[in-house]
């Protein structure tokens, strides 16, 4: 027998024992509906490269709360605003906690993390921190001017590009500006590109998002995990090293830096906690550098794919444009830029970005695990089991959206649902105990940038293109941007 065979073997019976265990478990309980699975495997082979479309088609047949078998795991795929709210408000508590995963195990030093964490002490205390010290009202509030000189060079550069009426790479612009919001925001300044590795930071928070959201076999056989067989395991200890050394430096400079007149940042806060006794944070060295990771990968590219899928849709509809920019001018006038304080009283914007959430909600599933045994519904849900949220799922449900795939922000005319996690048909930052800490940030990001880059330019597709062409092609991952990068050619609109 070749070693294939004979790992194949050996996955069966652990197979055949776990799903015998299992089932005398579950015996008299009913499970949610769900396909018939292939032995090891389950239902793996019925998830491409689209998963959240591939649960939906499978949710279409089987009902909003429907169980599957991910090799061997059981996980229950959630698709409906009824469903979400049983699993994300009803029984929070329950399902508020994350599986582990095997590859992002080395880059959040042992789960040391706030997003992967499992529910408990050390989580509550991370997130209560993280709130406190980064993500407050007060604290986003002393970041505005920090994010208006980095909109101010936005909006230069592509200002330049206009007077010479070139194409501008509008996505990969929109990537730095919000890399280099949320560096400056955590780490006290712009990432260097010459301290990291080759391949870039930016292009390595994404591999790293890239990889933790593929399906990999080892978390779902994890009796096959040393065998590494994608090679997930393998790269994510590569990239943790390169992490890791850029953490240290930075680091460094932090505890070097000794101006006591500085403003301090997210670091100082931490160091200041590191080995302290008056704190309820324990923080170690590896807990901060863990923590920036989370923060800086929590926000880069959940806020830049949204502006970028935002953006295209209002270049694929002129009307949404030219009412938010009659809007714009309106409320602001032809002869300055947009200012956050404005925001309040930008109510169409506030419909426009609402409906490019709904459409395309960056993080498409929302993964939780449960903690204990279940009952939802009258169906059992088995302690351990993942449960995957199919946002994007819910926010095209016709059930519940009119003409659900259609671009149409007047459909919140005199609705009251927001995106804040108390209406589960839009629940693009999740809900609940483990919904987004950073929810209040990216929507003022998201929102100050749409508004200024639609005041401030036309914008018109390069060689003729028409925006019917434009390729709307997702990629999945953790975070889910526009395939295609977006290029448009800007015009000067305003006065000044
Ligand atoms: C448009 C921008 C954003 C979107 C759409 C978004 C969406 C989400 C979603 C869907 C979750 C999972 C919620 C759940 O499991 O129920 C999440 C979690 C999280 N987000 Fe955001 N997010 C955004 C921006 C940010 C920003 C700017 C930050 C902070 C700097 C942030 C920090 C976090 C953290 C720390 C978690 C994990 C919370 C936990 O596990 O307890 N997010 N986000």
């Amino acid at each position: 027998m070749d070693w294939t065979s004979t790992i194949l073997a050996i996955a069966a019976l652990v197979f055949f024992f776990q799903a015998f265990t299992w089932k005398t478990r579950a015996k008299n309980k009913s499970l949610p509906p769900g396909p018939r699975g292939l032995p090891i495997l389950g239902n793996l082979l019925m998830i491409g490269t689209k998963p959240h479309h591939d649960l939906r088609r499978l949710a279409r047949k089987y009902g909003p709360i429907m169980h599957l078998r991910l090799g061997l795991m059981p996980v229950i795929v959630v698709s409906s605003p009824e469903a979400a709210e049983l699993f994300l408000k009803t029984h929070d508590l329950v399902f508020a906690s994350r599986p582990p995963q095997e590859a992002s195990k080395y880059i959040s030093y042992n789960q040391q993390n706030l997003i992967f964490a499992p529910y408990g002490s050390f989580w509550r205390n991370m997130r209560k921190m993280c709130t406190l010290e980064l993500l407050s009202n007060h604290k986003i509030s002393t970041f505005r001017s920090m994010r208006k000189q980095e909109l101010d060079l936005l909006v230069r550069s592509i200002r330049d590009a206009a007077y010479s009426g070139v194409t501008v790479d509008l996505s990969s612009m929109v990537t730095s500006f919000s890399t280099n919001v949320s560096c400056r925001m955590v780490i006290g300044k712009n990432y260097n590109s010459d301290d990291f590795s080759e391949k870039g930071f930016g292009a390595t928070v994404r591999e790293t998002m890239r990889i933790a959201s593929a399906f990999n076999l080892a978390d779902y056989i994890p009796q096959i995990r040393g065998l590494d067989l994608q090679g997930h395991t393998k790269r994510m200890k590569a990239i943790a090293k390169d992490f890791d050394d850029f953490f240290e430096k930075i680091l460094e400079e932090h505890v070097e830096y000794k101006d006591e007149d500085r403003t301090k940042d997210f670091i100082d806060v931490m160091l200041g906690f590191m080995g302290s006794e008056e704190t309820e944070y324990r923080v170690e060295r590896d807990t901060i550098k863990a923590i920036i990771l989370d923060m800086l990968a929590a926000s880069m590219d959940t806020t830049a794919a949204t502006i970028d899928w935002t953006l295209v849709e209002l270049i694929r509809h002129p009307r949404v444009t030219k009412k938010l920019q009659q809007e714009l001018k309106n409320v602001v006038g032809m002869n300055r830029t947009v200012e956050e304080s404005d925001l309040e009283k930008l109510v169409y914007l506030d419909m426009v970005v609402k409906e490019s959430f709904r459409l395309h909600p960056v993080v498409p599933l929302v993964i939780h695990a449960a903690r204990e045994d279940c009952t939802v519904n009258g169906f059992h849900i088995p302690k351990g089991a993942r449960i995957f949220i199919n946002v994007w799922a819910i926010g095209r449900d016709e059930r519940v959206w009119t003409d659900a795939d259609k671009f149409n922000p007047e459909r919140f005319i005199g609705s009251d649902i927001d995106v804040r996690g108390q209406n589960f048909e839009l629940i693009p930052f999740g809900s609940g105990r483990r919904g987004c800490l950073g929810m209040q940030l990216g929507l003022t990001i998201v929102r100050i940038a749409v508004a200024q880059l639609v005041h401030c330019f036309d914008w018109k597709l390069p060689n003729e293109m028409q925006a019917t062409e434009l390729d709307m092609t997702e990629e999945f991952g953790i975070v889910c941007p526009r395939t295609e990068h977006l290029q448009a050619i800007p015009t000067w609109r305003l006065n000044t």
